[in-house]
């Protein structure tokens, strides 16, 4: 499917135990019909007559699940189906070195027993200050003018002063640390090796920027959510440097493109169906309520799993070290598991979706982000209560690990 010639010079042969049948070009750095949206694009290869596994040659060559139910069972199946490698193409997920998304459990239980500490619901609630305070700020910056544009304006810096008030970093670190982000998740180059250097050089950007901040806190009884990290222990014992190095780093970067390029495939969709904003602005159950279905209906993340040993599943023969990628947004969408999935509920009820993931790795921030996502809305109606997206205005749609849009203008009548 995929038209992208320097791609098709690195096409991978077709190992021998994939049947010819499930092979179909897929290449998830330059999906077809992205033009359209990534959604719909993505939306191509989920049909009846396409299996709910499939093979693309592209990107180092690695298994696709289309289907919700597999997308859910592979993420909670890391005896079959494992953290090692989670980023395709699979050369460039090997130069990831982000503390613990690669550990199988129970490697990975006391790392995530420290982010779940650092991250539960009753702490987030303590930060709900300094997350209003940022949205606060940044709408009142343009409320008056009439317009705005909200990825560049909002979403790019909205989630990275949250999450720097949180680790008590200076506010002038927002630019670098966005763009090391966007590295990580779209590296650029046309080739797997040239992707894996990109991906490995903003990795190690994100070590030099937090091993003097990490000094520094050590042993410190500061109360931001890097020096709790810092000087907490592993099985009783502290933390080894470069384990420390990978999650504080992990820290950052899992907050960053997810929330900025959620909240602008958000805002364009609520531009246009001013009778959803409508319903959203009448209480906070309705905010509540609507957050999950947001989450539904708008997932970014496209990330992978290595299979552990040789078996068959749902048919299929895999191979030890085959890569599978789960695109969430194929679990949200997917009419097999919500009915009428394109539409926007707010209402909806036995909402699926692996927006978050599923089992053991699920999303350690997810209640971080549902705060800053119900909080901006409800600052936001405050002050625009109707807005839509500007006539000239075309947003672009970025396929990749986080799915990301740029050009997001919104208008308002000023007052
Ligand atoms: C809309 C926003 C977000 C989305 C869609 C999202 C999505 C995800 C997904 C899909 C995973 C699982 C990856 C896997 O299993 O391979 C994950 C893990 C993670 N997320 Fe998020 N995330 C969001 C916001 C955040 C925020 C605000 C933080 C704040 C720190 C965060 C921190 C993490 C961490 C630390 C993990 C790793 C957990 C582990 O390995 O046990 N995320 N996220």
């Amino acid at each position: 499917m995929s038209t992208r010639t320097v791609q098709e010079k690195h096409r991978t042969e077709i190992p021998a135990h994939v049947p010819a049948d499930r092979v179909f070009d897929v290449d998830m750095y330059a999906l077809d019909g992205i033009e359209d949206g990534f959604y719909e694009a993505w939306k191509r290869i989920q049909s009846d007559d396409i299996p709910d596994i499939i093979y693309t040659p592209l990107t180092g060559g690695h298994w696709i699940a289309t289907r919700g139910d597999v997308i859910d069972e592979v993420y909670r199946n890391p005896d079959r189906f494992s953290s090692e490698v989670i980023f395709l193409p699979k050369e460039a997920g090997q130069k990831y070195a982000m503390v613990p998304t690669r550990m199988d459990p129970p490697e990975h239980t006391p790392y995530r027993e420290i982010l779940d500490r650092s991250l539960n619901h009753k702490q987030i609630q303590d930060a709900e200050a300094a997350v209003r305070q940022a949205a606060i700020e940044l709408i009142e910056g343009f409320a008056a003018d009439g317009k705005c544009d909200f990825a560049v304006q909002f979403a790019s810096i909205y989630p990275v002063r949250v999450f720097l008030a949180l680790c008590d970093l200076p506010m002038s670190d927002a630019a670098m640390l966005g763009e090391l982000a966007t590295n990580m998740t779209r590296p650029p180059g046309d080739t797997p090796s040239e992707q894996a250097k990109a991906l490995d050089e903003a990795n190690q950007g994100f070590f030099k920027y937090v091993e003097p901040i990490i000094e520094a806190r050590r042993g410190s009884d500061r109360t931001d959510l890097i020096s709790v990290m810092v000087n907490s222990k592993i099985n009783g014992k502290p933390m080894d440097e470069d384990k420390v190095l990978g999650l504080i780093s992990l820290l950052l970067l899992g907050g960053l493109d997810t929330v900025v390029n959620f909240l602008s495939f958000l805002m364009i969709y609520l531009a246009q169906h001013p009778d959803k904003v409508k319903e959203l602005s009448e209480g906070p159950e309705k905010l509540l309520r609507g957050t999950e279905e947001m989450f539904r209906r708008f997932p970014v993340v496209s990330d992978a799993r290595m299979i552990a040993h040789d078996l068959t599943y749902r048919g299929v023969e895999m191979k030890k070290g085959d890569m599978i990628l789960l695109p969430t947004a194929l679990h949200g969408l997917d009419e097999k598991s919500n009915e009428n999935p394109w539409e926007f509920d707010p209402g909806r009820r036995k909402i699926k979706h692996s927006t978050f993931g599923q089992g053991p790795h699920r999303c350690a921030g997810m209640h971080l982000a549902r705060l800053e996502v119900m909080i901006m809305l409800e600052e936001w109606f405050k002050r625009i209560p109707e807005f839509r997206l500007s006539p000239d205005a075309k947003p672009r749609y970025f396929p990749g690990i986080i799915a990301a849009v740029e050009g997001v203008p919104l208008i308002w009548d000023k007052k």
